[in-house]
């Protein structure tokens, strides 16, 4: 499925992304901000394997973030389960030579659509380590608010770290408002 805005494209990911997924996620500045699943090197092998578990889940949860037929990032949407189904953890990330162009907060204003509209989610929410000052900022430009502060649940690079998580409910007033503006296509 394709969600499109009038930033970018929301699009499955296709084998042809390979290369260029080995070239945007070896990187250590990427790595630093994401859960240790994400190896580091990060080679084809590692590529082809996400791809493949990328391509297999219906509905859909993970997107590749295409802008003008370039993969620049990839964004998640994990529907949880049991008393949790009404909500779904969101992850992302964007391609470094990328970054400060906008294009995350614009993916996550598709996803957040999606995540309501679509698998009509109650809750969306996000976790940032406590350092990541740069994800905090896109998840409030996109509508998400703090809403807990788990202290030192983060094991990471050898230190532990608060995780800060944000949230935004479909019910919101300001989030019902932006979801009627938003240009989006589903294709
Ligand atoms: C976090 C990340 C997704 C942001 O992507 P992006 O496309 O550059 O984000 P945007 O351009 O939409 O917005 C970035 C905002 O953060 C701000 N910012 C960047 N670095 C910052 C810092 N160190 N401190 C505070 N704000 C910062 C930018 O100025 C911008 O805000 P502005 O539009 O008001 O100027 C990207 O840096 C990334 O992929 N990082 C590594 C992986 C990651 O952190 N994933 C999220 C895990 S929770």
């Amino acid at each position: 499925m394709d969600l499109v805005s009038a930033d970018l494209k929301l699009r499955s990911f296709l084998k042809e992304d390979a290369d260029a997924l080995v070239k945007l996620c070896n990187n250590i500045n990427i790595w630093r901000n994401i859960r240790d699943a994400l190896p580091h090197p990060y080679q084809l092998s590692d590529a082809h394997n996400f791809i493949q578990l990328a391509t297999s889940k219906t509905p859909q949860e993970i997107f590749a973030i295409d802008k003008k037929n370039e993969l620049v990032g990839c964004i998640g949407i994990h529907p949880q389960d049991d008393v949790y189904r009404f909500s779904a953890e969101i992850g992302y990330w964007i391609g470094e030579p990328y970054w400060g162009q906008g294009l995350a907060t614009a993916a996550l204003q598709l996803i957040i659509n999606y995540g309501f509209e679509t698998l009509g989610m109650s809750k969306l929410y996000a976790g940032c380590f406590e350092f990541n000052k740069a994800s905090q900022k896109v998840l409030v430009k996109a509508g998400f608010r703090r809403e807990a502060i788990l202290k030192k649940a983060v094991f990471k690079n050898d230190s532990f770290y608060d995780e800060i998580r944000y949230a935004i409910f479909r019910d919101d007033d300001e989030n019902k408002r932006w979801a009627k503006t938003l240009v989006i296509g589903q294709i």
